[in-house]
């Protein structure tokens, strides 16, 4: 693949972000967005933290939001996502999130505050590219072994549900969990790390 492909994949979000302005805030429309997110066009030019209502999205639904001007996704993982993470440990590079991608508290092998939501900002660590969500299990074009994750179309690069990347890919580390916090069960916000008790 070339820059083009890349220019390209960038494109894409910046057209989605330009259409979300003054709308109902949705950044790709494979899925209903069901998050109560409306800061004013203010506060998010300054990155101001984003606030989802999390209690609508469907198990195995993936949600986007827009924070720092970057698409940032949330998904609800389902049991059976969760148990598939596990069975990938030996084929992602960095299994335990060691590598400093995601804040202290989501270096874990579900890469979260809770196994059941992960966060994570929709671009790909190899050269910008938004991946897409590809949730189900063994699709003709990724293959057998394929137990759902992210995919990015501009050079092959496969995340799992948890957002590691598989071993010999182009993008060198796992996508990046931004700090984010629950306000309560149903209330995500995402730009704050959690209260210290
Ligand atoms: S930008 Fe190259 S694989 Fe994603």
């Amino acid at each position: 693949m070339n820059n083009g492909d890349v220019s390209q994949g960038r494109r894409r979000f910046l057209i989605g972000a330009t259409a979300a302005v003054g709308g109902v805030g949705v950044v790709g429309a494979a899925v209903p967005f069901v998050a109560s997110w409306n800061p004013s066009a203010k506060a998010e030019a300054a990155g101001a933290p984003v606030t989802v209502n999390i209690s609508k999205i469907e198990p195995g639904q993936q949600i986007t939001v827009e924070w720092r001007g970057k698409p940032v996704w949330v998904i609800r993982r389902t049991p059976e996502m969760l148990d598939n993470i596990e069975k990938l440990n030996d084929k992602v590079r960095d299994p335990q999130s060691e590598e400093q991608q995601q804040p202290e508290y989501a270096s874990n092998e579900f890469r979260s505050l809770k196994p059941e939501f992960i966060v994570l900002v929709g671009i790909c660590t190899h050269l910008g590219c938004v991946p897409t969500y590809r949730p189900e299990v063994a699709p003709a074009d990724l293959g057998d072994e394929w137990l759902g994750g992210l995919f990015c179309p501009c050079h092959g690069s496969r995340f799992d549900m948890a957002g590691r990347v598989f071993f010999a890919q182009p993008a060198p580390l796992n996508l990046e969990v931004p700090p984010y916090r629950y306000d309560d069960d149903a209330t995500l916000t995402i730009g704050l790390d959690p209260e210290v008790a």
